[in-house]
């Protein structure tokens, strides 16, 4: 059971509030089981002054005020009224200590899955789907919430209950209860079933729901391609369908779940039945009063709920221990890229030294890259060309630890890249992925996003080096100009400039530029390149470009094919070897050529 004591370390940080549940709901029951008791009370006392002829009413209000029955009756009620009222207030004081402590404990579990999640490597998102991890975050830590609130609160509140109520039940009479007791077990394992049913449907229904709302997205996502194409009525009829089948199950559900109640009633019945047939013998016997039997019957439906919470707690209780060991999975998981304890935490200069590197991804067994060597000194403008998936986008994931590589060493400033402080490294580096992802926030925002507390000079400076500003101006709300789906979309060559500043604003000593200027014209980009130049002097800078009109100027430039350097040199010496470098360039002045006519 190493699960339960891992769930408990959660309970450390609130012990005291936890006993102090336990304690109100101790209390509640003891009220609630004296309830009854008084009702016995006033019935037999009743049934006695009743008996013996004494001083019959002749009205209500004689019965009220002058009697004494009615002087019985009017304390027992007041004492009757407190004890509910007490209940009341100790089962809300139950709720404010036990069920808050999960909700918690909740929030502790969810910010330890998120940290965890932001240290995982690259790897595991690649091997876990989006969704799986969503579900992680949300579902299962709502799972194991059970177990620190209904689980935890149920399995007190039936301990400490059926405890008060059978010792109770046992003084009044011990064969009377042994025959009511009859039917419970069935109720609890009735009740463990259908729990369980519930469940299992729940979930059907929950993925067939994600189905659809899965469906639903992509297709308002996707509206302008649907009515390009005149796949309105298509549509359509694949979301009625998805629909229909949540319709089906979620009414099949609803069957079971109104059969649980009538039946539930059912055992119940059975219950009462048998205290009111064999309690009546007694009677008659004259072994107990009549005040007896209303006693025992409501200790009897006292009992049917925590008999019931039994079969429920213990179905939610595996639930909660399922979900909790997909969490500790999680929490195992290995954080590969670490820091080494000895972490190098200083300013990083810049030289970036690659040492017969290969490379290949978790998830496959082909190498990537094969024996990658070369050198960037500090404040060196290098280019990596080569056809699409000759591996330049793997090439510099690595720099920045996305990935680490399976051979050789990659060294910044003469120290291995693992023996950097993660934090000091990655604050180095400003990437331009080959990929624009922005967020569905302000264009100030996006830029921003890389530094603390940017100031709207700062973000603004980054614009206009990336050549981004003036279109940003162009915006009604410029700055504060909402992206994504609920405000505008980017030209894809907006984009990356936004993405460039985005890298600038960081000020890194390295910068790299995957691709990033694919999207824009050839005029747009020498404007771009003229501005960056001077930006980019002085900063160890990698770009990758399949076009050579962006990189020719570039200190040196490498020629990289199925993940191998094959040639290697500036514009001009790449040239005079007539290789693969000048076959590309040919290509290319060509297609201009061609382009302009
Ligand atoms: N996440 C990944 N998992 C497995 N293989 C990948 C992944 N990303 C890229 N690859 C493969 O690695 C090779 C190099 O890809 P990439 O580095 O993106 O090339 P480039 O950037 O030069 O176009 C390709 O064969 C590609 O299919
Ligand atoms: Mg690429």
């Amino acid at each position: 059971m190493g699960a339960i004591k891992q769930l408990n370390r959660y309970l450390k940080k609130y012990k005291g509030t936890m006993i102090l549940g336990a304690l109100f709901l101790t209390a509640s029951n003891a009220f609630l089981v004296w309830i009854p008791v008084l009702i016995r009370q006033t019935m037999d006392e009743v049934e006695r002054i009743g008996a013996e002829g004494f001083d019959v009413p002749s009205s209500i209000v004689q019965t009220l005020f002058t009697t004494e029955a009615s002087k019985l009756l009017a304390t027992n009620s007041l004492i009757l009224i407190g004890a509910v009222v007490m209940y009341g207030i100790l089962l809300f004081a139950t709720r404010q200590t036990l069920i808050v402590t999960s909700r918690r404990v909740e929030f502790d579990i969810r910010n330890d899955i998120v940290e965890k999640l932001m240290k995982l490597p690259q790897r595991y998102f690649a091997e876990n789907s989006s969704g799986e991890t969503y579900v992680r975050a949300t579902e299962d830590v709502g799972k194991v919430r059970d177990y620190y609130g209904p689980v935890i609160m149920y399995s007190i509140n039936t301990i400490t209950r059926a405890g008060f109520v059978l010792t109770m039940m046992f003084l009044v009479n011990p064969t009377l209860t042994l025959w009511a007791l009859i039917p419970l077990p069935l109720i609890s394992i009735f009740a463990y079933w259908i729990t369980g049913f519930i469940h299992t449907h729940s979930t059907i229904i929950q993925e067939q729901y994600s189905s659809l709302a899965g469906r639903a997205k992509e297709t308002f996502s996707a509206i302008r391609l649907i009515k390009a194409y005149n796949r309105i009525d298509n549509e359509q009829k694949l979301f009625e369908n998805e629909s229909e089948k949540y319709r089906k199950k979620k009414l099949r559900l609803d069957m079971i779940e109104s059969m649980f109640h009538p039946a539930l009633n059912f055992l119940i019945g059975i219950s009462l039945l048998i205290v009111i047939w064999k309690g009546g013998e007694m009677v008659i016997a004259g072994t107990i009063t009549v005040g007896n039997i209303a006693e025992f019957l409501i200790y009897v439906a006292y009992l049917i709920w925590p008999v019931a919470a039994l079969g429920y707690t213990t179905n939610r209780f595996q639930r909660s221990l399922a979900s909790w060991n997909r969490i500790e999975e999680l929490m195992n998981e290995p954080i590969e890229i670490k820091s080494s304890d000895d972490q190098i935490d200083r300013e990083i200069e810049g030289h970036i030294e690659f040492k017969n590197i290969g490379f290949k991804y978790p998830d496959t067994d082909e190498m990537v890259l094969r024996n990658v060597s070369f050198e960037i000194k500090p404040g060196e403008n290098i280019a990596i060309v080569g056809r699409t998936g000759s591996g330049k986008t793997s090439l510099v994931q690595l720099i920045p630890r996305l990935f680490d590589p399976v051979e050789g060493e990659i060294l910044i400033d003469g120290v291995n890249l693992k023996n950097w402080s993660l934090g000091r490294l990655r604050e180095a580096i400003g990437f331009v992925p080959q990929e624009t992802f922005l967020f569905s926030d302000t264009i100030g925002e996006n830029i921003a996003f890389g530094v603390d507390n940017a100031s709207d000079e700062q973000i603004e400076t980054a614009a206009e080096k990336a050549q981004v500003k003036e279109n940003i101006l162009d915006f009604e709300k410029k700055f504060k100009t909402m992206l994504g789906e609920r405000g505008i979309t980017l030209s894809g060559g907006q984009k990356q400039r936004t993405a460039i500043a985005r890298a600038l604003i960081k000020d890194p000593r390295i910068l790299i530029f995957d691709d990033s200027l694919s999207a824009v014209d050839t005029k747009t980009e020498d404007a771009i390149l003229k501005h960056l130049r001077q930006e980019l002097s002085g900063r160890t800078t990698i770009m990758i470009s399949h076009r050579i009109s962006t990189i020719k100027d570039a200190d040196k430039i490498y020629y990289i094919e199925e993940g191998h350097i094959v040639e290697e040199g500036t514009h001009e010496e790449l040239l005079a070897k007539d290789g693969r470098y000048t076959a590309m360039y040919n290509k290319q002045i060509l297609e201009q050529e061609l382009a302009e006519i």
